[in-house]
């Protein structure tokens, strides 16, 4: 028997990296899943859906931008027309468009406020609606950073959405408790595309460095942080919410520098 048999779940960003790991890993589990992601891309959501019916498992893909009510509710409507409901939702999405405070563009700060705050809010909104009317004790689990705790260089729109992301997860949680269903936040720490924007030989160096100053002395991978996901989406989660677990090794106190 799965940890999550018999429900149905968005995961947002679920083309590569941390979102199709937590996919595959909820599928493992019995869950039926709405995957998502943008286009064009190198590997995307529709991908991820024919990698796991092809293993014998239910997913949809909805290729479309987080952010807008639209999106969000299409990605709630597709869980209900395909699966006939939905128990749980994954805020994954998003880039990162990093810039120094002096340099930062106004469309790079929009970008990532509208991708990551917004997205979660109207994600999160759209589905605990169904949630609530459907009397569904739902898990949202939001994917925050530790740049969003502690901060970081050149990350000022990051920072702030990834912050704020940690704030609404308290907020919702608060507020939704007394119908069941539980918000949790992760934040995650895992060696995927995000980091292909950083100069390959920095990167090398950051990943040595992140290793270093982890008390596992490894920088962790996607299905490292998987188990987590499942759990906080089960119900064996049932007394945990509003939380921010932090699925990183122990890497002290910044999580980059
Ligand atoms: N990798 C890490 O160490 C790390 C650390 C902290 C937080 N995070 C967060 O984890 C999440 C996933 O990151 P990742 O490392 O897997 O990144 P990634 O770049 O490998 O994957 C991002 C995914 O999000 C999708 N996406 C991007 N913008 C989107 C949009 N507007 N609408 C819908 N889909 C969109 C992409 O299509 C892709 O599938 C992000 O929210 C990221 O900020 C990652």
């Amino acid at each position: 028997m799965g940890k999550l048999d018999g429900k149905v779940a968005i995961v947002t960003g679920s083309g590569r990296g941390l979102g199709k790991a937590f996919a595959l890993a909820m599928i493992r589990e019995g869950c039926s899943l709405v995957v998502n992601s943008v286009n064009p891309e190198r590997r995307s959501a529709d991908q991820t859906a024919d990698e796991i019916r092809k293993a014998g498992g239910k997913a949809v893909s909805v290729i479309a931008e987080v952010g807008s009510k639209e999106t969000a509710e299409k990605l709630v409507d597709t869980a209900v027309k395909e699966f006939g409901t939905l128990n749980i939702l994954v805020n994954n999405a998003g880039y990162g468009r990093d810039a120094m405070l002096h340099q930062m563009t106004e469309e790079q700060w929009d970008y990532i406020i509208f991708t990551h705050l917004r997205g979660t809010f109207m994600n999160s909104q759209a589905a605990v609606k169904h949630m609530i009317d459907n009397k569904i004790r739902g898990r949202i689990i939001n994917i925050t950073s530790g740049v969003g705790i502690h901060g970081n260089v050149g990350q000022s729109n990051y920072a702030a959405a990834k912050g704020g992301i940690i704030a609404m997860t308290k907020t919702h949680s608060k507020e939704l408790v007394r119908y069941g269903i539980c918000i949790n936040a992760i934040a995650p720490l895992a060696k995927t595309e995000m980091f292909d924007n950083v100069r390959e030989d920095l990167r090398d160096f950051m990943f040595q460095m992140m290793a270093k100053r982890n008390v596992l002395q490894k920088v962790g991978e996607p299905n490292d942080v998987a188990p987590v996901i499942v759990f906080l989406a089960s119900d064996d989660a049932h007394f945990v919410t509003g939380q921010v677990i932090c699925a990183t090794g122990d890497v002290g106190e910044l999580p980059w520098d």
